[in-house]
């Protein structure tokens, strides 16, 4: 059975091999992205699947991969979950996530109108901040979660999110306010809900960078 199973793998890669050397005969320099990017939000989860990829599975309760409209016009992206959050298996239910639910309110925006995800989807132990090898294992999900919905509005909340999303090393302060681009699509950084609950001088600030948010979203066609 098992000698089986190989011999099928094998007679499948060489196919493979064989399609692959065949269109680079016909001219073919590589495979256009849009033929390998998924249609829906469950095909990426269901590529996921029982993630094992980085050492954060060895301590999460459950995969937290994001929960809101496959249409929506704006995405929030977080750091990772927290303990609440790996309880639950859904991004943004504990503290932090009801200052972002006034928030979504605030911008006259519902809960289910939004889609909101994280840069790690499982827990990294004790909150810290997740280390680069482990963003990179789940940077490719995130990347089609956000082909999959193509949101007018991106929102990076906090440093992990706003670093990963821009590729740069630059801390929040210093990108929040404007917006930047993912893949042509516009990203707003601003102040991570959990910084403003500890930081509260610094909501006026994130106000203003919601407002912004909130006027593209109404005008973007
Ligand atoms: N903080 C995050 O970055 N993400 C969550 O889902 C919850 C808290
Ligand atoms: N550091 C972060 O990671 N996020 C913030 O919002 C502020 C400081």
């Amino acid at each position: 059975m098992k000698s089986d199973v190989r011999g099928e793998l094998l007679a499948l890669i060489e196919h493979l091999r064989s399609y692959v050397l065949y269109q680079e005969a016909l001219g073919l320099e590589a495979f256009p992205r849009s033929t390998l990017s998924p249609q829906t939000l469950t095909v990426v989860r269901e590529e996921l699947g029982d993630c094992h990829r980085c050492r954060l599975s060895g301590t999460r309760k459950n995969i937290v991969f994001g929960e809101g409209n496959q249409n929506a016009r704006l995405v929030f992206v977080g750091e990772g979950p927290g303990h609440e959050e790996d309880l639950q298996g859904r991004p943004f239910v504990g503290k932090a996530g009801q200052l972002l639910d006034r928030i979504i309110v605030a911008i006259r925006m519902k809960r289910d109108e939004v889609y909101i995800t994280n840069v790690v989807k499982c827990r990294p132990p004790n909150n810290r901040v997740p280390w680069p090898d482990e963003i990179a294992c789940c940077y490719p999900f995130l990347e089609k979660q956000l082909r999959v919905i193509r949101p007018k509005i991106i929102c990076a909340l906090g440093s992990a999110a706003a670093q990963t999303l821009l590729h740069t090393e630059a801390g929040i302060t210093s990108v929040r306010g404007t917006f930047h681009s993912w893949q042509g699509i516009p990203v707003m950084p601003t102040f991570h809900p959990a910084y403003l609950l500890r930081n509260p001088e610094k909501k006026k600030q994130a106000w203003g960078d919601m407002k912004a948010i909130q006027k593209e979203v109404e005008t973007a066609t």
